[in-house]
């Protein structure tokens, strides 16, 4: 098939392309770099060059292309994950998902394309018992960044999944790990763990749901060729609450247990969106990705070897 990829240099990017060209598919990938574009056309990929704002050439880009299946995997992030590199980064990374994404919507519809892929976000799910699925609403209520991103996500899938004449496949991923992501070795939330700068807070009751970058990538290389028009969450099968995953991972990059902190010191050093994430957030069923999309996903890297109780 002819698959269309925005946003094929990013973490997700890299083995997106790769597992989609082991496939056998004929990848065209976006990319605002010549430099990219040189590496990408090396690995057997057609390069597009295009801005994503630029609507023209956007375009032009997915008309010469002609492709089945479009990918839309554009983001904007820093490559380190604090408060103020997250905010700072905010405006620029909702307008590329908006105004980027609507543009490469809209050329894929002139084109004819038949299906069409989008990233989101998978960990944004309202608080409450147990595991969510595609069905619970999404946390519009929730502190600052994430009612702000919340309200984003919300909004883009909805445009994407009531847009006549094409599949909308809505992949909610969780938290990303694996090389090229915050949470590799040498990212930039390694490095935060090791300086004792990423504590536990509160009872460290929050649900994480994590995805390898691998497997991430597999899943949406599935969701190519199967899968009905909708939302899947894409995760691994065991969310863990942050007091388990982050002292496995401490201990995993060989490095001291992580300091604990109060709600109260918490709200007052990092704000409402770290306590948010510490003590609220909520984990995700990846049973609807396992059934129409055959997706399977590994252990959590660093929990591999520790013995932790099932969060369900
Ligand atoms: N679920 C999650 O946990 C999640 C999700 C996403 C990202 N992240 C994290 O965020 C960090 C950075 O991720 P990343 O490397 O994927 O992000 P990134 O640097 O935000 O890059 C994303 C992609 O978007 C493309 N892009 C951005 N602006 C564009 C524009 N104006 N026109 C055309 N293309 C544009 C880039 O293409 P070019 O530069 O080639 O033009 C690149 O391929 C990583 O640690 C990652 O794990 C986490």
């Amino acid at each position: 098939m002819r698959v269309f990829v925005a946003g094929a240099t990013g973490a997700i990017g890299s083995p997106l392309i790769a597992q989609l060209l082991e496939k056998g598919h004929h990848v065209i990938a976006l990319t605002r770099s010549l430099e990219k574009a040189q590496t990408l056309a090396q690995q057997g990929v057609e390069p597009a060059i295009a801005d994503v704002f630029d609507a023209d050439a956007v375009q032009a880009a997915i008309s010469r292309a002609q492709p089945d299946v479009v990918i839309e995997q554009l983001t904007s992030l820093p490559k380190t994950y604090t408060n103020e590199s997250m905010q700072a980064a905010a405006a620029l990374n909702d307008r590329i998902r908006r105004e980027g994404g609507a543009n490469v919507l809209k050329a894929s519809l002139a084109a004819g394309v038949r299906r069409y892929l989008m990233q989101s976000i998978g960990f944004w799910a309202v608080p409450g018992a147990g595991l969510a699925d595609e069905e619970t609403p999404l946390a519009l209520d929730a502190s600052p960044a994430v009612a702000d991103g919340t309200r984003t996500v919300n909004e883009l899938e909805h445009r994407l999944l009531t847009t006549p004449n094409i599949e909308g496949i809505v992949l909610r991923y969780g938290f990303f790990y694996g090389p090229g992501t915050w949470y590799a070795p040498d990212g930039d939330v390694a490095q935060q763990v090791r300086q004792q700068q990423f504590p536990i807070i509160g009872n460290g009751e929050g649900v994480w749901s994590w995805i390898h970058i691998e497997d991430a990538a597999a899943a949406t290389v599935a969701a190519v060729d199967r899968g009905n028009s909708g939302i899947y969450l894409i995760a691994d099968d065991r969310p863990l609450e942050v007091r388990v995953w982050l002292s496995a991972y401490a201990q995993w990059l060989n490095t001291l247990p992580p300091p604990h902190v109060s709600v109260e010191q918490a709200l007052r050093i990092s704000g409402a969106d770290a306590v948010y994430y510490g003590t609220q957030m909520r984990g995700v069923s990846n049973a609807k990705a396992k059934r129409e999309l055959n997706f399977q996903a590994r252990p959590l890297e660093w929990m591999v070897n520790a013995a932790v109780a099932r969060i369900s």
